[in-house]
């Protein structure tokens, strides 16, 4: 599974490396990074829970 994150939607609320941080980062600009190129297996639940409690929809995973 891999996730990508929207950057022009992405608010910078944090939620996302607050359930996730073994995938998701917070970059300089205070948008979402993805910093794994395939999410390993023990992460991909919390990937999922990140992309479906993003306020603004702006994380795929998949
Ligand atoms: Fe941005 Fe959504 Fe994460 S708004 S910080 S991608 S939870």
């Amino acid at each position: 599974m891999k996730a990508i994150v929207d950057r022009d939607e992405c608010i910078g609320c944090g939620l996302c490396e607050a359930t996730c941080p073994e995938v998701f980062e917070m970059d300089v600009d205070n948008i979402a990074t993805v910093i794994v190129e395939v999410i390993p297996g023990e992460y991909e639940d919390g990937a999922m829970e990140a992309q479906d409690e993003c306020p603004v929809t702006a994380i795929t995973v998949s």
